[in-house]
């Protein structure tokens, strides 16, 4: 192994993202994966719950056994409660982290954040790796900064945990932060008010829950006459795999939380 192989850990191994990530490390010269977090198939070989050749690392829910083997990054899809722990555990341990999963409370991710700069190692903290949610986000800042009425609607499947989507929280904090052509009064009085949705800022986000969506989401520009609307839909965990990847080698580098790494989205 040359000293330009990246050792990996991987929290939510099993998972929806997991199934397809992994794969992807396997596949690479320049990873090792050294961990394996996961819960209901603990003490399995990861590349054999996958359906792949043994692979060499046990599935456990036990961060400390994984520590122990030495990776020099930490990438995350888990769930909020096993992410805050495994995530603060790995920046303790001075090991740098990819923490994709989302809606961890704000608090864990600034204590995270802290306990990344008291032992000198960096976390990224992104609520969509895909290029295509980059994108359509750095659209929606720009939009956002001549169009004041913004709506969201956004499609995930029943077993999602979280709502809002993780990607429209953070579409709406760059929209929020764009700056402030205000929103037109919203004159509505009767029926039922949840179904002008959740407000996060100037943006009202609605999310929908259904079996069979994937990962979607509309985001609704208008102005007196107009509307622009930005669709990104994506159909397989996949589109996470480069950016995450090259995230995971992007953060060695830094330093506390950071929310950017320049270049991660930039084509090969
Ligand atoms: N930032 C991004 O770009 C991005 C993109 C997609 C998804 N996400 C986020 O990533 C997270 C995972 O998404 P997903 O769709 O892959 O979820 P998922 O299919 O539910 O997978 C969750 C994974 O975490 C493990 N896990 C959950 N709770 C655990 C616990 N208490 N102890 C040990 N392992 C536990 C599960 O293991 P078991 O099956 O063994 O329980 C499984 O491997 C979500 O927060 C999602 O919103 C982020």
């Amino acid at each position: 192994m040359t000293a330009d192989v990246v050792r990996v850990a991987f929290g939510g191994a099993t998972g929806y993202v997991g199934r397809t990530l992994v794969p992807s490390i396997l596949a690479r010269s320049d990873f090792k994966l050294v961990g394996a977090l996961g819960r209901k198939r603990a003490g399995v070989d990861i590349g054999t719950a996958l359906g792949l050749e043994p692979a060499g690392v046990q599935i456990t829910d036990d961060i400390q056994a994984v520590l122990a083997r030495e990776p020099q990054v930490l990438i995350d899809y888990s769930a909020p409660e096993p992410a805050a722990r495994w995530c603060r555990a790995a920046v303790e341990a001075g090991v740098a982290v990819v923490m994709a999963t989302t809606a961890l409370p704000p608090s864990a991710v600034v204590e995270i954040g802290r306990a990344a700069e008291r032992n000198d190692v960096g976390v990224f903290l992104a609520g969509n790796l895909s290029t295509a949610a980059h994108l359509m986000m750095r659209c929606a800042e720009l939009l956002g900064r001549y169009m004041g009425d913004v709506e969201i609607v956004e499609g995930h499947p029943s077993t999602k945990l979280d709502s809002p989507s993780g990607t429209s929280f953070e579409t709406a904090e760059l929209i929020n932060r764009a700056g402030n052509p205000p929103r037109t009064a919203d004159l509505t009085q009767f029926g039922l008010p949840e179904s002008r949705g959740a407000q996060l800022g100037r943006v009202r986000v609605h999310s929908m829950r259904m079996p069979g969506m994937v990962d979607h989401q509309e985001v609704f520009f208008s102005s007196p006459g107009g509307l622009i609307t930005i669709r990104t839909e994506s159909f397989s965990p996949i589109v996470f795999a480069g950016p995450t990847l090259k995230a995971a080698k992007l953060i060695l580098g830094e330093h506390g939380l950071v929310r950017e790494l320049p270049g991660i989205y930039e084509p090969d």
